[in-house]
This record gives structure tokens, sequence and C-alpha cells, in this order.
């Protein structure tokens, strides 16, 4: 697969959205971008805590960015809901004003810690959680696909990955197989839309409330004591230093379609 060399220039207008942004990495990666993209920008910030929101959006207005946020349960909301979002927040634009289109899959959660793989029966439960790690991720890309269809060769597309996308770890099946099945989405959409920059890249072990969640719910004894000790020994990244990176990668445009680009990977 052919890397690309050529830099991303995010220094016209552009229109960015953004799951997952009321905290976290999801905020981090919001602010550097707001930092990159020039002019007449607008970001939309989406997530379930308004007020988380409303912080994130303050970090990235700026007079050359105008900021909307919404907040909305990605594991519930329609394709018809998400098309409503990406068009209002168009509002008093036209379509193809823009220099770029981009948006961050960023959404995420574990998942259920308190089973095994080998005893996995409860379909509901998986169903919603696919829904919002896998289903609605690629519900949210079709919209935003179609809304700008006519400026595809403008769309950019960050899907933000795990190492567990291609390394198994004992007890986060979950978590794992959604992942990796949102990852392979990206790879085969990027197969079929060469001219579509897309990069999947995977932010390592990060200090935000999905560790604190593992270490409180995971019953599996090793998967609890690799993320005690990752934070008792300090290994944790910061948000922010994991969202400079994707925004360096993101930017250098060295990356082949839909790579998995991990935040230890060389520059
Ligand atoms: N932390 C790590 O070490 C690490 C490592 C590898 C990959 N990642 C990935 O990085 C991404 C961000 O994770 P994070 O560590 O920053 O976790 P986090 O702090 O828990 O953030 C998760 C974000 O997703 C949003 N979200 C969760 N459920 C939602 C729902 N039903 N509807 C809408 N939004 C929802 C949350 O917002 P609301 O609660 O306001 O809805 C929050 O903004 C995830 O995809 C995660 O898998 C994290």
């Amino acid at each position: 697969m052919a890397t690309s060399s050529s830099n991303i220039d995010l220094s016209g207008p552009t229109f960015c959205v953004l799951t997952g942004a009321s905290q976290g990495i999801g905020r981090e990666i919001s602010v550097e971008l707001s930092k990159c993209v020039g002019p007449n920008s607008v970001m939309v910030l989406l997530a379930r805590n308004l007020s988380g929101l409303a912080d994130t959006a303050a970090l990235c207005e700026s007079p050359k960015v105008k900021v909307v946020y919404k907040s909305i349960d990605l594991a519930k909301a329609t394709a018809s809901e998400m098309y409503d979002i990406l068009k209002d927040a168009l509002e008093g634009h036209d379509i193809d004003e823009f220099s770029n289109y981009i948006i961050f899959h960023n959404v995420g959660s574990i998942g259920d810690l308190s089973i095994e793989s080998g005893c996995m029966e409860n379909i509901e439960e998986m169903k919603q959680y696919y829904t919002l790690n896998v289903f609605n991720v690629i519900a949210l890309n079709t919209q935003f696909l179609k809304l700008f269809k006519d400026v595809e060769d403008r769309i950019i597309i960050v899907n933000i990955t795990s190492l567990c996308a291609i390394k198994p770890m004992s007890g986060m099946a979950y978590y794992c197989s959604g992942k990796a099945a949102r990852e392979m989405y990206f790879r085969v959409l990027a197969e079929e839309k060469k001219h579509i920059k897309i990069l999947n890249y995977s932010p390592g072990p990060v200090e935000t409330s999905m560790i604190d969640y593992v270490i409180d719910q995971a019953v599996n004894t090793n998967l609890k004591d690799v993320f005690i000790s990752f934070k008792s020994q300090g290994i944790l990244l910061k948000p922010e230093e994991t969202a400079k990176k994707c925004m360096r990668v993101l930017l250098s445009g060295k990356f082949s379609p839909a790579q998995h680009f991990d935040y230890y990977d060389e520059e």
C-alpha cells in the first residue's frame, strides 16, 4: 500500500465534526484541531453531556472558528437525526464553500467487563454495544458522505481506534471485537474511495475515565492488573499528548489509506 507523502492543509475554511467531544481524548483533539483550521471554519461537537460539550466549545471558539455543539445519544440516534444535525450546522453556508470536510469518529465505550468471552450470550447487550461503537459510527459516516457527496475529494476521515483492534486482550471481547470491526469498515471504505483520506489513529494508553472504568469494572484479574500498573507506573499518556500526535500525523499526510497508526509508531 502506497504511503501518501503530501501534507494535509487545513489552513482554509474547514467543516469539522467530532464525536465524543465532551471530555477525554475527544476534547483535546477538538482543541488541537481548532488551532489548525483556517478562518470561517465550523466545528460540530457531539456527545451526551451538554456541559462537557460547552466546556470543549469554549476552548475551541475563536474569531476564525464557529463552534456548534449538540447533545445526542449516539447509541440511540437514527440516521435521519444524524443527517439533520450535520445539515443544521451548515445553515448560512453553501455546501461547497469549505476547503476540507473532516470527521473524527472518537466516540467509544468499553462494554461489559464482567463477562468472560466464552460466556457471552446477552444478544441485547451486544446489540447496544455494537450500535454505539460500530453500527452508528458507520451510519454517521454515511450521513457525512451523503451530505458532502459533491465535494467528496475534500473529505478527510479519522477513526480513533485502539491497539485492541489488532491485538486480542483477555477480558475485553466487546471492546476488541468492536474496534476491529470498526477499523475494518474504514479499511474497506478506503479501498473503495481512494480519493478520500482516511486514518485509523490508535492513541496509546491515555489517562481518561475509560481507564478508571476498566480498573473499577474488570473481573479479569490480568486486565485489571495491567491497567493498575499503567496507572501506578505513570506510563499513561495525557490526552493532550496523544491529540497533538494525532494532528501531527494527520497533517503530515504520511500514512497509507486507512493505516492503523499508533501513538508509539515513528512519524
Ligand atoms: N483512553 C485510552 O487509553 C484509549 C486507548 C485507545 C483508544 N481509545 C479510544 O479513544 C476514544 C476516546 O476515549 P476516551 O479515553 O477519551 O474515553 P472517555 O473519556 O470515556 O470519552 C468517551 C467519549 O464518548 C462519548 N460517548 C460515550 N457514550 C456515548 C453515547 N452513547 N452517545 C454519545 N457520546 C457518547 C462520551 O461523552 P458523553 O458521556 O458526554 O456522551 C465521551 O465524550 C474512544 O474511541 C476509545 O476507545 C482510548
